[in-house]
C-alpha cells in the first residue's frame, strides 16, 4: 500500500470527478491521500474536502507566491483550522526564487512563521523549494530548533549533497513523478543515494505526471508508476518501496 503525501485534490482539474479520483486512486493501492493548500483559501478547501473523506488529511499553509497574505490574522486562522485532526502538517511553505514572486525578505519570514506555527502545534512541515536551496538550507539551520516535528522536501528536484543537508536536519525526501521523466538523470543518480528510509512518495497532482503519462493529468493512482520507477533505481522490490515509504509517511504525519 502506498501513501500519496502531497497533492492538490481540490484543483479545479477535479471539480467534476474528485470523489472518483480518490476512489480509483483507493483501488489502485493507495491508502491514504495528503491534499495541500498553498494559501488560506486552497487550506481551507483542502481540509473541508479532508473531512469529507475517509482516508484523505491535509496540509495547511501559506506557499511563497501568496506569502504577502500571511499576516497575524491569517496565521491565527491557520492555527483554529490545525485543531482539526485530519490537519496532519503545516505546508506547503517554502522559498521560490524565480521571476515574479514577492521579495525573498518576505518569502524567508513568512517561510519562518509558519515553522514557528508548526513547532507550537506539534506539526511537521511540507516544504516548497524553487531555485533557492541555498537560502533554504541557511534558513533552515538557522531555525534547526523549530524543526522537531519533522518534515518533507515535497517534490525534491536537487542533487545528493543538499538531500544529506535536509536528511541531517531530520526531513525526508519525497520524491515524485519528476523522477521519471526522461531529462532527469541528474536527479535519477542523486536518488540513487539517498536512503529509501528517508523517502516519501507524492504526486503533486494534477501536475508532473509520471513517465508515460507526463503531460496528462496527474492523480494519485499514479503512484504506483513513481514507485515501481524508484524501486529500479534502488534496485529493490516494488513492495519494498511501498512497504517502506508508507512506513516513513505514518511516522511523520502520526496516521
Ligand atoms: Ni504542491
Amino acid at each position: 500500500m502506498f501513501i500519496d503525501t502531497h497533492a492538490h485534490l481540490t484543483d479545479n482539474a477535479f471539480k467534476d470527478d474528485k470523489n472518483e479520483v480518490v476512489k480509483k486512486s483507493f483501488d489502485c493501492g493507495v491508502e491514504f491521500v495528503i491534499t495541500s493548500g498553498f494559501n488560506l483559501k486552497s487550506s481551507k478547501e483542502a481540509l473541508k474536502f479532508a473531512q469529507e473523506k475517509e482516508n484523505v488529511f491535509c496540509s495547511i499553509g501559506v506557499y511563497p507566491e501568496n506569502i504577502l497574505e500571511l499576516d497575524d490574522d491569517t496565521l491565527a486562522e491557520l492555527e483554529k483550522m490545525a485543531s482539526d485532526k485530519k490537519v496532519i502538517a503545516i505546508g506547503e511553505i517554502g522559498l521560490q526564487y524565480t521571476d515574479n514572486m514577492p521579495p525573498r525578505e518576505k518569502q524567508k519570514e513568512g517561510f519562518v512563521r509558519q515553522l514557528k506555527l508548526a513547532h507550537k502545534l506539534g506539526l511537521p512541515v511540507v516544504i516548497h523549494c524553487r531555485d533557492a536551496y541555498g537560502d533554504l538550507l541557511e534558513l533552515l539551520n538557522e531555525n534547526k530548533e523549530y524543526l522537531k516535528f519533522g518534515g518533507t522536501m515535497h517534490c525534491y528536484c536537487g542533487s545528493k549533497e543538499i538531500a544529506q543537508s535536509l536528511i541531517k536536519l531530520g526531513l525526508h525526501i519525497s520524491v515524485g513523478g519528476v523522477s521519471t521523466f526522461k531529462n532527469a538523470s541528474k536527479l535519477r543518480e542523486a536518488l540513487k543515494e539517498i536512503p529509501l528510509s528517508s523517502m516519501l512518495l507524492e504526486t503533486d497532482c494534477p501536475y508532473l505526471a509520471p513517465h508515460p503519462y507526463r503531460g496528462e493529468r496527474n492523480a494519485p493512482f499514479y503512484i504506483p508508476t513513481t514507485a515501481e520507477n524508484l524501486a529500479k533505481l534502488k534496485e529493490v522490490e516494488v513492495e519494498e518501496v511501498a512497504k517502506t515509504t508508507t512506513k516513513n509517511a505514518r511516522e511523520l504525519f502520526k496516521i
